[in-house]
């Protein structure tokens, strides 16, 4: 059966990006039936860049229930945090013999996380995708759902992949997929079209949190960068308008139709129309999620359950995948 890995990592709060992009697609895939589906709190990715430890508990605690009050449902597919399956450090670690230095010194990610300050990052932040490769590959996972920003890094992934069956003579990992699909795989920031929605964005007025209410949802739209045009009937009058594709992506993704049915139906309208009917159905999916966010947050003990036994489901998977792995390196045990 095909097997579909995806994380996210717990270092701030969830924004309408890593929904629209990445957990709505998780639940999507979760609800098809036809993948068996695993999905990582990646806490062990967050720690690349320093998390005050109380904080890191928090959002992680507070990612997982963003991932339940999704639809992500723990009973059909497996859910935990990294740091409690040791097996994804571990093949990383042999990941880390496998990957050239050459290649991790092209990830883009990493040139714009550590800056122009390179010899101060972390050799984690460094290494970072060869961790990304163990956590998709100690699965044997075939498809991993991502949106667009993360495309580098599972390009590494079946490099690590092709190469590590390559030195050792074997056909033991799979050349993993990876799912870049919908309406919104880029989602951006609301006050710069050019610019990503991202939860490090210094303004609070770049991006929607999860966890903002209606009220601020809706200000957030209606102050959101735009062109002083109306919108076009179809997706060709969206080059080089980007602040009016954003919005019209973000409808499509929300109401689960395509940019150009999108179009058909507003095509023409002025941004003072579009943006109350975008928020109007930006708060109607988002506000149960944020409600059953907090409703679980009361119970920590729960989440914790709920985590540990994921991890105890997702070890069932990785500890005879490590195992075979060490066999044919060659480690003696
Ligand atoms: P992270 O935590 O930055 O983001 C989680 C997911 O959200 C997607 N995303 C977006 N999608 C559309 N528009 C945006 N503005 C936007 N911002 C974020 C990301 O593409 C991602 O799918 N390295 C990964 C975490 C990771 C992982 C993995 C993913 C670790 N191991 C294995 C897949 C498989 C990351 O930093 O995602």
């Amino acid at each position: 059966q095909p097997r579909v890995f995806s994380g996210i990592q717990p270092s701030g709060g969830l924004t309408l990006g890593n929904y629209l992009g990445a957990l709505k697609r998780f639940v999507d895939m979760q609800d098809e039936g036809n993948f068996e589906t695993i999905y990582c709190m990646v806490d062990l990715h967050a720690i690349t860049v320093w998390q005050d430890p109380e904080t890191l508990k928090r959002n992680t605690r507070e990612l997982c229930a963003g991932f339940i009050a999704s639809g992500v449902d723990p009973e059909k597919s497996i859910l935990f945090n990294q740091s409690q399956v040791p097996e994804h450090a571990q093949l990383a670690w042999i990941f880390n013999t496998v990957a050239r230095m050459g290649w991790l010194n092209r990830m883009t990610q990493f040139k714009d996380k550590a800056g122009k300050n390179r010899e101060n990052a972390s050799v984690g932040l460094f290494a970072y995708p060869s961790l990304m490769a163990a956590d998709i590959l100690i699965y044997h996972a075939t498809h991993v759902p991502v949106g667009d920003d993360q495309k580098q890094h599972l390009e590494l992934t079946r490099d690590i992949a092709a190469k590590f069956n390559h030195d050792y003579g074997v056909d033991f990992f799979p050349i993993t997929e990876p799912v870049i699909e919908g309406a919104a795989t880029r989602v951006m920031s609301l006050r710069d079209g050019s610019k990503k929605m991202s939860k490090s964005d210094p303004s609070d007025m770049s991006r929607i949190n999860m966890t903002d209410d209606a009220d601020t949802i809706a200000a957030k739209l209606r102050k959101a960068r735009t062109d002083p045009d109306a919108l076009p009937s179809e997706v060709k009058g969206l080059e080089d308008r980007p602040e009016a594709r954003n919005l019209i992506n973000i409808y499509a993704a929300f109401a689960d139709m395509t940019p150009e049915q999108v179009l058909a139906d507003v095509g023409g309208k002025q941004f003072s129309e579009f943006k109350p009917m975008l928020a109007e159905l930006a708060v109607a999916k988002l506000s149960p999620i944020s409600a059953e966010m907090s409703r679980l947050m009361q119970d920590q003990d729960e989440i914790d359950k709920i985590l540990r036994r994921g991890a105890e489901r997702a070890r069932e998977i990785t500890a005879p995948i490590l195992a075979k792995t060490y066999d044919i390196v060659g480690m003696v045990r």
